[in-house]
């Protein structure tokens, strides 16, 4: 026998009731989307490796060490996007979106996400994000406001769970600039304990140190300076008026100085969304400002914020499950196909219909239509029909007029 071929690691199938889940929440999600004034937009799974790997001294874990590249084929180097924004921006600068009138442009997006990490609870190999970039040539504070609750909200409304968001203000590239010199120092007395990649990240970025995961580097973390200590007065206020509207609208959020986020991009207020009641604080989504990006990959000087939210913890915070269902089974005692032109009338009536197979006997037909969790089955004998309603059991029999007319008073009543 020809060996299994497994599905690779970190990756999903998504079987009947858990697809039909994964459909509902990608629906709500883009619905919801359009009520906060986005349009959808797509764009491709992988892109020039570059748009990822834009310095070379990159220093976010997941463009430095976690994409999927794929070799070179002709002349170019193409990566599975790790996430979308640079996606999108790339695509808002190549098709000129940036010219419209109608500012902030708010895009929304959903799809496939790649990268290499070593797979655990929640963390996967290839996922799924929801997210939306809101993009204007300034951000005004209302834009910031809008999106940071739209993802509160929208996080609220799938899982159907209490949530909080954990927010921080990273400034300016000035005021960000003399913080990471005094982390520097702070770090560089205390580095030969901490482990390898911090010893790299000293170098190439030391805000990343703050993200590290190792506990005994996350205790030294924790009493670095603070990024709020060296905000500029500009964004002082802006950081103080955010988090005035969040009082205000009861949003449950908490400040945390030591998030600094997976991706080098963010400029000004950076989040992420935990489900309160989740022992193991994943976050299920997060999001910032970024002020550069544009201009990084080639666009005009544009200001952005966005957030992605990741499907698949979603899913494992949400509690819901959908029973399908189908509304028709037909059981075929006649067997020589003469059953289309009713099977065609009821499907374009709206009817959901599947045919049992031709090997199952009338009990064994009956059962499977139970199990599809069918409303009807209906028993094709040599002269006549019997509509049988399967959850009272009644039974009646009509001829083929008789059928088409019992059904288009269901589908009208
Ligand atoms: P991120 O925090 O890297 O941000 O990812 C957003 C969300 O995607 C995470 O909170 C998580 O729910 C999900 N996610 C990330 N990695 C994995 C994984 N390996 N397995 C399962 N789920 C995962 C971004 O991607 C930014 N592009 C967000 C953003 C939009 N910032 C500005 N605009």
């Amino acid at each position: 026998m020809s060996e299994i071929i497994k599905k690779p690691r970190g990756t999903s199938d998504y079987l009947f009731n858990d697809a039909e889940v994964f459909e509902e929440v990608r629906n709500s999600l883009l619905t919801l989307a359009k009520k906060y004034g986005c349009f959808y937009i797509m764009v491709p799974t992988y892109e020039e490796g570059k748009l990822f790997h834009r310095t070379a001294g990159e220093s976010s874990d997941i463009v430095a060490k976690e994409t999927f590249d794929i070799i070179r084929k002709g002349d170019k180097d193409y990566t599975l996007r790790p996430e979308f924004t640079a996606g999108i921006n790339r695509a808002i600068i190549e098709n000129k979106l940036y010219a419209s009138p109608d500012m902030p442009l708010r895009i929304s997006y959903f799809g496939p996400a790649f990268r290499y990490d070593r797979p655990q609870k929640g963390r996967l190999r290839e996922f799924n994000q929801f997210g939306v970039e809101f993009i204007d040539t300034t951000l005004d504070i209302n834009t910031i406001i809008d999106c940071l609750i739209f993802s509160y909200n929208a996080v609220k409304k799938i899982t159907n769970k209490d949530v909080k968001v954990k927010l921080n203000y990273l400034g300016s590239f000035a005021s960000r600039e003399e913080y990471k010199e005094e982390l520097k120092k702070y770090f560089a007395k205390k580095i030969d304990s901490m482990c390898d990649d911090c010893k790299r990240r000293l170098e190439v970025n030391p805000l990343r140190i703050l993200d590290c995961k190792v506990k005994e580097d996350q205790l030294i973390a924790s009493k670095a300076p603070k990024i709020n200590d060296y905000l500029n007065k500009e964004d002082s206020v802006r950081f103080k008026q955010i988090t005035q509207v969040l009082d205000k609208l009861k949003i449950n959020y908490e400040i945390d100085s030591q998030l600094v986020r997976g991706l080098d991009y963010y400029t000004g207020l950076v989040w992420e969304i935990y489900s309160i009641d989740d022992e193991s604080q994943i976050a299920l989504g997060g999001g910032g400002q970024y002020s550069s990006l544009s201009k990084d990959i080639g666009g005009p000087p544009l200001d952005g914020i966005g957030f992605s939210l990741g499907i698949e913890r979603l899913l494992l915070t949400m509690s819901k499950e959908i029973k399908s269902s189908i509304d028709i089974v037909i059981i075929d005692n006649k067997k020589d196909a003469s059953i289309f032109d009713i099977v065609s009338t009821l499907r374009e009536e709206g009817f959901s219909l599947s045919i049992v197979s031709a090997s199952r006997s009338l009990q064994g037909g009956l059962k499977m239509a139970d199990r599809l969790n069918a409303s009807y089955a209906i028993i094709v004998d040599e002269e006549n029909y019997k509509i049988k309603k399967l959850d009272t059991r009644e039974q009646i029999e009509v001829d083929k007029k008789g059928l088409l007319k019992y059904f288009s008073e269901v589908s009208h009543a």
